[in-house]
């Protein structure tokens, strides 16, 4: 029997999985583990189960050392895992890759619309009382129908996303770092951001995207073009963006992540033509439920010998290539 801390509060049937195993946490009333919390917990478990909100950096990963076998981030996104540290001391690490890519593809086109549409300031009026009444000439969004959507980042939520646009008539382009020779694709990624209507990004987070979204590009999507973030807050310069908004200099953007979660630019709170969730975009019942299931599987998997579909990171070192 092995001893499993689970950080948070998961979806009923979730620890199913891990039946038979001696689990521990999360706090009565589901708030965060400190990292002092995660540190010292580290030391006495097996196997670690996590949100993405849970920083499992190397001093976590020290403290476990000896002991701690695997980590299994409820997430696709592993940002919040040091996998460089994971790897040098034997520590597997799994994601929750695939069961997601539909639910926040729907998210994307969600922002995508509501974003181009000015649904956000149109709904704001409404509700504070000030709507005069129908108008010919307010809230004059741009039509998403046959415009071209720039996708930065072709994995599996990227192609969801792709999919969508055949009912809406909307042409695709994609830019990846590695040639996908598919049709769309743009091997710079300053003309795509030149040629989209839409842009929507499906990147990891990290230092290697960091800001890879910064002030420049965001002026080469332009004042007629629309910002989708369905990925990592880090990889949109936050500030840049308040300051495009504001300016006029993009159209509107439609995000779900930020730079600092929860906490969120007060520029960017006040910028027109901006809509925001809280970072929802896999935030349906059966989607959340599936995420959870396959990261106390990867666990269980893991720890009866079977090696998890979902490993980023291999015990031995190895990288998986999901
Ligand atoms: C993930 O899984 O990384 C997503 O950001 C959750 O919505």
């Amino acid at each position: 029997m092995a001893r499993i801390l689970v950080t948070r509060r998961l979806p009923a049937g979730a620890l199913d999985p891990l039946a038979g195993h001696d689990v521990t946490g999360p706090h009565p009333d589901d708030s965060p583990m400190s990292h002092a919390e995660l540190t010292t917990a580290a030391a006495g478990v097996d196997a670690i189960v996590c949100l993405l909100t849970d920083t499992i950096d190397r001093a976590v990963l020290t403290a476990g050392e000896g002991r701690l076998r695997v980590v299994a981030t409820v997430s696709v996104g592993y940002d919040n895992v040091d996998v460089e540290a994971a790897r040098k001391l034997g520590i597997a690490v799994a994601n929750t890759p695939g069961v997601l890519d539909e639910t926040t593809a729907d998210t994307a086109w969600l922002l995508a619309l509501a974003a181009a549409r000015l649904a956000q300031d149109a709904e704001k009026e409404l509700r504070s009382g000030l709507w005069p009444g129908w108008d010919l000439n307010a809230h004059l969004g741009r039509d998403v129908h046959g415009s071209t959507l720039g996708l930065v980042g072709f994995g599996r939520i990227g192609r969801a996303v792709a999919r969508r646009a055949a009912g809406f008539d909307v042409r695709v382009l994609h830019h990846t770092r590695h040639d996908t020779h598919e049709a769309g694709y743009v091997a710079e990624l300053d003309t795509l951001l030149e040629m989209a209507d839409i842009v929507s990004l499906h990147v990891p987070g990290g230092p290697a995207t960091h800001h890879l979204v910064d002030a420049r590009r965001i002026d080469l999507i332009g004042a007629t073009g629309v910002l989708v973030n369905t990925s990592r807050g880090s990889v949109v310069d936050e500030v840049a963006l308040a300051d495009a908004l504001h300016d006029g200099r993009l159209f509107a953007a439609g995000l779900d992540v930020y730079e600092r979660e929860p906490a969120i630019h007060p520029r960017l709170l006040s910028a027109p033509r901006a809509v925001l969730l809280p970072h929802i975009g896999s935030a349906s019942r059966a989607t959340r439920l599936a995420m959870a299931q396959l990261a106390t599987s990867a666990v269980a998997d893991f720890l009866t010998g079977r090696v998890p579909a979902s490993l980023v990171v291999g015990s031995a070192g190895a990288e998986s290539p999901t």
